[in-house]
Order: structure tokens, then sequence, then C-alpha cells
């Protein structure tokens, strides 16, 4: 079985090109030019004249059901990986869980269980290390060396639930430095915010806007150095700082870059496109839609406006959706008169690809940066390159055909992902994600889906290529 995405312009991480994608089976065969692709007979034909070609979406930060406040995210893998299909994203790495106190193959085993034969696309998982002692020291060596999972996230954040003290944290980075793993920080001072929130529901301050105030971005800038000096310890291993939100962390990340070190960062479009005073203080309990950690930050600072010219940079060097997504009703229901129960979590790996496409429309990235911080950096940050994240022969066939004239309203009427709200509702797109492609197959075309769920394979992913 072959096919021709015939007429688009291919777009890379470093350059774009009038190309036709020749795919055969499950994957890119060859990049043609067009007048020699006008000699061949493919056994079906995509139309992708004025329109882009792209490598499917990576979103490398997803949790699909996870058990989180009291309840679980929304989102199934069935209808987590279908959203993400849907906008154009054909890869997600998820993270499976060992909760303080569980063996780590345990929580492995757990997440395989939920995720297999239920996937629309394919996935991968990061470990959660809820617990870092002798044992699970001992799995990260056998999580990466037999299964696949080159990266554990440890938490300075939610003391009592997935916290790490300083010792664990290096006792873990030092394992990484050894295997070739890379750490990835939920980087805010748990600790000191624990306090900021008993003293504002003390005082009555039970909104959901003090969810924000009572972690400012000193707390996340402080747990982010911390971060990198504690790396810096462990000789240098490799650090990645996920949903970066502030300035002085960025900055952090910014000077131990420059300095040669091993330390990346994420950011995520709730951070670029949503504000502590617009959404989170929005009136009655309306915040709780918006309440994530790290928080949404303040329009008055210029944290948003940083985090583009980190993305410019490379200083950030992916985007990813932290996609977490609770229903108002029943789950962010729960922290009604108490902002510390509200779970936290935002919805939306199906809106990252059009979101950060948007970015190339107000002219804050080019469309080779697109590319790079939503498919090309994810795939090589976590060990799946080159299999996806390029448009290239012996590359995974995953395609999106974006068309840049076409137009998206995002909304809860017409989202996929299992919400009750959108955190971007209203919100107008210059572009649309047209056909998606997996693996060689149509999931996606004319606004149909044609996928199913199961088909998503597992990745077993290898060592990070930024690793030096
Ligand atoms: O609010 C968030 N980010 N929920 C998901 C868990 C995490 O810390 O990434
Ligand atoms: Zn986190
Ligand atoms: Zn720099
Ligand atoms: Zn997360």
């Amino acid at each position: 079985m072959t096919l021709l995405v015939k007429g688009g312009t291919v777009i890379g991480p470093t350059g774009s090109q009038k190309a036709d994608v020749l795919v055969q089976g499950e994957k890119i065969v060859a990049l043609l030019d067009p007048l020699f692709s006008a000699t061949i007979a493919p056994d079906e034909v995509i139309d992708a004249t004025g329109k882009y070609v792209i490598p499917g979406g990576i979103d490398a930060h997803t949790h699909m059901e996870l058990p989180f406040g009291g309840t679980a995210a929304s989102d199934t893998f069935d209808t987590g990986t279908r959203a993400a299909a849907w906008g154009g994203t054909t890869t997600i790495i998820d993270f499976a869980v060992q909760k303080t106190g569980d063996v780590v193959q345990d929580g492995l085993a757990a997440w395989h269980a939920k995720a297999e034969g239920n996937c629309h696309v394919d996935y991968a998982f990061h470990m959660i290390l809820g617990g870092v002692d002798g044992d699970s020291l001992k799995a990260m060596d056998s999580l990466v060396r037999d299964e696949g999972i080159t990266s554990f996230k440890l938490f300075m954040a939610y003391p009592g639930v997935f916290y790490s003290d300083d010792g664990q944290i290096l006792r873990a980075m030092q394992t990484a430095r050894e295997n070739g793993a890379m750490i990835m920080m939920h980087a805010e001072n748990g600790i000191a915010i624990d306090v900021l929130v008993q003293q504002a529901l003390a005082r009555g301050e039970s909104d959901p806007i003090y969810h924000g105030i009572t972690r400012p971005p000193a707390l996340e800038t402080e747990a982010t150095s911390r971060a990198i000096a504690l790396a810096e310890v462990a000789k240098d291993c490799p650090l990645y700082i996920v949903h970066l939100s502030a300035s002085g962390a960025l900055e952090a990340v910014a000077q131990a870059r420059d300095a040669g070190r091993n330390v990346f960062a994420e950011t995520c479009p709730q951070y670029l496109y949503l504000t502590l005073e617009d959404q989170l203080g929005a009136p009655g309990f309306e915040g709780a839609k918006w309440v994530c950690s790290t928080p949404l930050r303040s329009k008055h600072e210029s944290h948003a406006k940083d985090l583009w010219k980190g993305l410019r940079s490379n200083d950030l060097a992916i985007v990813s959706t932290d996609h977490c997504p609770f229903c108002m009703k029943d789950q962010k229901e729960l922290g009604r008169g108490d902002f510390s129960k509200i779970p936290n979590g935002i919805g939306g790996v199906e809106h990252r690809v059009d979101l950060i496409y948007q970015g190339v429309v107000d002219g804050q990235l080019s469309l080779e940066r697109w590319v790079e911080t939503i498919a090309t950096t994810p795939a090589r940050m976590f060990g799946l390159y080159p299999q996806k994240g390029i448009v290239a022969p012996g590359s995974d066939a995953d395609l999106v055909v974006y068309d840049p004239n076409g137009t998206t309203r995002i909304g809860v009427e017409t989202h996929h992902m299992n919400m009750d709200y959108s955190a971007y509702e209203g919100v107008e797109i210059q572009g649309r994600v047209g056909t998606v492609i997996s693996r060689g197959e149509v999931i996606v075309a004319d606004g149909n889906y044609h996928g199913r769920k199961g088909r998503g394979r597992y990745l077993k992913r290898g060592l990070s290529s930024y690793l030096v």
C-alpha cells in the first residue's frame, strides 16, 4: 500500500521545502520532487496543495487517568489519545506512577494495563518516582535497560503525596547520571507553599485565585535553581524542568545552559496564553477551571513574553501540554470553599499544535521552530528520534497536513477531550489541522475520524540524543 501526500510544503526543524511525501506501509520512504512524483502511481493520494506537511505532534507530558486530589483525570487513554489525534498529535509520553511505598514495577504494570489496547496513537511512558529508596533506585536501572523508560519525574512539590526531599533527589540524580536517564523535575518549593496555603485558608482566602497567590514565582525560581545545583553536584546529571512558568525559573535555566550544563526545560500553552488575573481570578468558583501547578502567572509581570523569547532562544526546548483534565462537575467541585482541594490540572492535548501555530501567526516563532518545539525536539529529547519527530525517509509515517488558511474555534461543543469545559473557550486559531496520518494510516480526514482504539502501540524509548 503506497500513499502520496502531494503538493504541500514539508516543514522540518532546519528548513522547509516543496516536496511530495511517499509512504509505504507504516514508513516514509521518500521525499520527492513534485516533477518526479508525477511519474509514479501510488494507491492513494492526499492533496496537500497550499498546506504544510509536518511531523505528527509529540506531546511529551500527559496524565491520562491520573489519580489525583481524590479523583482521577477525566480522559482515559482511549478518549485522551483520540482527542490528541484530532489535534494532530500522534505520539504521547504519559507518566506511569510509583506511589509512595509502592513498588516501581507495579506502578509501571498498572499503567501498561490502563493503556494497552486503548490508545488511538502511539504512546510511551516516563516514570514518576513517588518514593526514592534503595529499591526504586535499582528499578531505575532496570527500567532504562529493559522497559524503554529513560526519564524519571521527581517532585519538589506536593509534600505527603509525590514529594522527594533534597537527599532523595540527589540520589536519584546520581543514579541517572550513571545509567543515562533524564531527571524531570516538578520545581516548586512545596514545603514553603504548604505554609502559605495554610495561612491563606486561616485568613478565609479560599477562592481559586489563592491557588496561584500561594505558589509565587519566587518559589518556582528557588526550586528550579536548587534542582540545577543538585544536578551539578550529581556530576551534571541531565535535568529537564517540566511545566516552567516563571521568568525567574527561566533565567536560572538560561544561566545553566549558558554555562554548558545538561539542563533543559519545557513550557505549556497555558502559561503562554492564560493568566492569574483573567482566568484563575474569574468570578466565583469559575477560576477552578484553571487550577494547575505550576500556576498561571500574573499578566502584570513579563512571564508570558519571556517564555516566548525562551522558546525562540531554545532555553525552552519543548512545548508539552501537561494534559491533566478534570471536569467542573464532581471533580473541580471538590475544592469549592477550599482552593487547596481543587484537583490540579488543565486539559489541552487536543490544542497544542494549533495554539503554538498561533505563535507563528503572531510573529513569535518561525514555522521551523514551531515544528521543532512540538515534534522534533520531544522526539530527540526522549529517545524516539528518528522513528518519530521528522518527515524523512525511514521515519514512521506520522504526518499532519496543516492548513494555514483554515481556522479553528476552540470550545467545549467541538472538542473531543472528556472535559465539560474548555480552558480556551472561544479562542480562534488562524490555522487548522487537516489530515492526520499515524504510521501510514489516515486517522483524521475532512473533519471525520477514521482511527480506532487499540491501534496505538507502546514505544520503548532510547536515551536522549541531547546528552553529553
Ligand atoms: O497541575 C498539574 N500540573 N497537574 C498534573 C500533575 C503535575 O504536577 O504535573
Ligand atoms: Zn508537575
Ligand atoms: Zn542562553
Ligand atoms: Zn504533569
